[in-house]
């Protein structure tokens, strides 16, 4: 069942029904400020940090959920509707949300009236832009009464949600014409405020919320509302609101259209004031003028389709399937932008309060978005690394507003430091900018600690040779990619954190995954050595000794163990008797090539596809666990079939994707693609229930209760993997440091397809064709009519188009 449709000429998901089977939202925002915003109009805004400079209020795990977000009441007579259903969620007669590229687009329709809101973020300014057209589609006369309504966040999400003997004697408004300001410890520590305008005079206001919903009353029955007459009331402490009162009279076929801006201020310290106690709204009404009308509204939003036409246009396929199409060209670029912005902090499952910017998480998120933002993704490198410490190991996040390292959340993740490599080599192959390699770079934010970008990586490369088990197989720490496999934990306190206790720091606990990694990330390391001038003998040495302990120690006889515990006994083997095989270990060796002469890769995926491999995806680990086994940890504390205990966390299946590229069966890959990708789950929307476009870190595996229903949508690795995946691996166009590199590995059956890449500024039109129905293997390749040896396109000149014919052929 659909609950909408996508537009692909618009760019836009159209939801059409507004009771989805979970609210299903949109982004607004690129820079510096960001909103989040549901189908129904809900959801909140910041500025840069979803925890310290939060400007409006949101309650998660509310019942019902989803209420609070940006509404505009209509009253029409008795009748009170909103142009985004909730919160009244009186009937319309027309419903549509239009979530598009950093917009979204309400248009409610009710007795004769047609409202349109559009709300985004304008680029360079740090506000929403609320454009509102009311339209008289009926013949009668209509006297309308619409009020405006937000709560305002006392900027720290966390205290707003606790310290209520504070909160609620401190909050402080003004009001000056049809703007309403939000002062809250404005007069002392903070440099900051917030405003809600519209541009146009109003009729009243209300700033105080128990006046204007009543303690009695919700946001579906506002007394203000109901009464159809505002209070003008100031708020002084409780909960202070920004509500517009106006009264819109339209004639039949008449329009007005307004715009609202809710927008944040900095003011530096000696100019906070104007008068006494009055602030200084300078740079407010600055703003507010750049959007005074709707020309220069629709001017900004044109604008932000401008950037993301030119940002969507650095790879765009046509394989003639259209969900293919449309994930590539469209939804899975966006949502990597999303991922960048946000990383794991703000999104409707994670609350903008307990995470920042992961580190091994920011540096995967990266060869998501590395092609269409090259400079931010320089500066996101050179952020991440800052926080790195001096034994190449690193705090596992960061808080956006500081970039500095966040120890509370716990550390000691082993697979952390390698991460680095990945992306500042997806970086250099995307650019061409090795100066990044020459960048001085902190340690632990202390420029005195400093050493170029290229020892982080040293760094990095060593963290792991410095940190070798038993069986010369890399010691976990903590937990390597999997949170929640933690070996060295053994908690029997339901108070604690599997992510900080410490309980058995032993050095025994070994992971396959990092071994795995270690090989993969280390040859590209020593190939940024070679490049460099640098002897890679002893890091050859070390990658080889990895890949005999791979095969000695790793190896259990169809698939590649998961791990060492910290007893010395193998995770995931026959073995054990639950999780006998698990995904990653499976996934990081065999796209380092493991054993693959000896047939070792071939037979783990075959494995996988055995054990692993469901109609909704590849499971994390089979069979789940039923019991808690106190030396795994959290893994074992999931129900089976969710999260971690053999949930389908598509973080890794394309690992595995990646990892049948690499044997050459192109269907297989495809396959395994298309049982996650949203817009090929859409159709079974009711099951799945979180947003068709996007993709989401878990669906419940087949021994859950209630297989193929996703959790955790949006802010997921998932995004840039899968990206990774489909672009480079599958449809084969893939950054080289010499050039574009053409390996696909697709279905026999496909026979020709079509991918434009813009690539270090000049145009490359490349057309795949297959004849001989092989799945993988350049026979030959030609740019611009003449032939080229090998499969690497050779970089041309910045600004020429150029046309690159490939066709494939070789082995099937
Ligand atoms: C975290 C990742 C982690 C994954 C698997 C996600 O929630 O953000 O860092 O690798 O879970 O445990």
């Amino acid at each position: 069942m659909k609950f909408g449709y996508f537009d692909d000429e618009a760019r836009e998901y159209v939801i059409t029904e507004p009771k989805t089977p979970y609210p299903w939202i949109n982004y607004l925002g690129n820079e510096e400020f960001f909103g989040l915003v549901s189908n129904t109009a809900g959801g909140y805004c910041f500025y840069k940090d979803a925890k310290f400079r939060r400007l409006t209020r949101y309650r998660f795990n509310n019942v019902p959920m989803d209420v609070g977000g940006r509404y505009y009441y209509i009253k029409d007579g008795d009748t009170v509707w909103n142009p985004g259903w909730k919160p009244t969620q009186t009937d319309l007669d027309k419903y549509e949300c239009r979530h598009g590229l950093s917009y979204s687009k309400f248009i409610g329709e009710k007795d004769g009236v047609s409202s349109e809101l559009t709300c985004f973020v304008p680029k360079g300014t740090n506000a929403e832009v609320h454009k509102l057209a009311i339209e008289n589609v009926s013949d009668v006369q209509k006297s309308l009464k619409l009020f405006s309504f937000i709560e305002w966040c006392l900027w720290n999400g966390m205290s707003d949600m606790e310290n209520f003997q504070r909160n609620l004697s401190c909050g402080e408004v003004e009001i000056e014409d049809s703007v309403i300001y939000h002062k809250t410890e404005y007069k002392e520590r903070r440099d900051h405020f917030a405003f809600f305008s519209v541009n146009a005079p109003i009729n009243g206001f209300d700033t105080d919320r128990e006046n204007f919903i009543g303690l009695y009353n919700g946001f579906e029955n506002p007394q203000v509302v109901e009464a159809g007459m505002p209070r003008n009331s100031v708020a002084h402490g409780w909960s202070p609101i920004a509500s517009h009162y106006i009264e819109v009279d339209l004639a039949p076929g008449e329009k007005r259209e307004l715009v609202f801006i809710l927008g944040y201020i900095e003011n530096a310290q000696e100019e906070k004031w104007e008068s006494k106690g009055v602030i200084n709204k300078t740079k407010a009404k600055a703003m507010i003028a750049n959007f005074d009308t709707t020309e220069k509204v629709d001017a900004a939003l044109a604008e932000i389709a401008t950037d993301w036409k030119r940002l969507l246009g650095v790879y765009q396929v046509s394989t003639g399937d259209e969900k293919i199409d449309r994930m590539v060209n469209i939804w899975n670029p966006y949502q990597c932008m999303v991922t960048f912005n946000m990383s794991r902090s703000a999104s409707f499952f994670e609350s903008g309060i307990g995470r920042g910017m992961g580190f091994r998480d920011s540096n995967q998120d990266l060869i998501g978005f590395v092609h269409q933002v090259p400079e931010r993704a320089r500066q996101r490198i050179i952020d991440i690394a800052s926080t790195q410490f001096e034994d190449g190991s690193a705090y596992h996040q960061y808080q956006p507003l500081t970039k500095r390292g966040n120890a509370d959340i716990g550390g000691d993740f082993n697979d952390d430091p390698l991460w680095l490599i990945l992306s500042v080599s997806a970086y250099i192959k995307e650019t061409g900018d090795w100066s990044i390699l020459d960048e001085s770079v902190p340690y632990d934010n202390d420029a005195s600690k400093a050493t170029d970008l290229f020892g982080h990586l040293t760094r990095s490369f060593n963290f792991t040779v410095n940190n070798l088990g038993p069986h010369g197989l890399p010691l976990i720490g903590r937990a390597d990619w999997n949170d929640c496999l933690n070996l060295n934990c053994f908690s029997s306190d339901p108070n604690e954190s599997f992510q900080t206790t410490n309980n058995k720091m032993g050095r025994t606990a070994e992971s396959l995954m990092i071994a795995g990694q270690f090989v993969l990330y280390g040859r590209e390391y020593v190939e940024l050595c070679k490049r460099r001038g640098v002897d890679t003998a002893e890091a050859e040495k070390q990658i080889d000794a990895m890949i005999e302990a791979v095969k000695n120690y790793g190896w259990d006889g169809d698939w590649f163990l998961r791990a060492y515990d910290y007893y010395g006994k193998p995770v995931g083997s026959k073995e054990n008797e639950e999780a006998q095989i698990f995904i990653e270990s499976q996934g990081f060796c065999t796209m380092a090539e493991i054993g693959k002469e000896e047939g070792l890769c071939e037979k783990a995926l075959d494995s996988v596809a055995e054990r692993l491999a469901c109609e909704h995806g590849i499971v994390l680990n089979n069979p789940a666990f039923t019991k808690y086994v106190i030396e795994y940890g959290e893994i074992s504390t999931y129900p089976a079939g969710y999260k971690e205990n053999a949930g389908i966390f598509c973080h890794n299946n394309p690992w595995v994707i990646i990892g049948e590229t690499k044997l050459g069966r192109g269907d297989k890959a495809l396959d395994y693609w298309k049982r996650i990708a949203p817009a090929f789950r859409e159709e079974k929307s009711e099951l799945h229930k979180m947003e068709p476009y996007v993709y989401s870190q878990m669906i419940a595996g087949k021994d859950a209760f209630k297989p193929g229903e996703a959790k955790n949508s949006w802010l997921t690795g998932t995004a840039a993997w899968n990206w990774a995946a489909i672009s480079q691996d599958i449809l084969g166009i893939k950054p080289g440091y010499d050039g574009l590199i053409i390996d696909p590995c697709v279905p026999k059956d496909w026979n020709k397809y079509k991918v434009t890449r813009e690539y270090r500024g000049a145009i490359y039109n490349i057309t795949i064709k297959n004849p001989s129905g092989v799945c993988k293997g350049v026979s030959s390749l030609a740019v611009n009519g003449e032939p080229v040896q090998g499969n690497v396109v050779p970089i041309q000149a910045a600004d020429s188009v150029n046309e690159v014919d490939v066709v494939l052929g070789g082995k099937s």
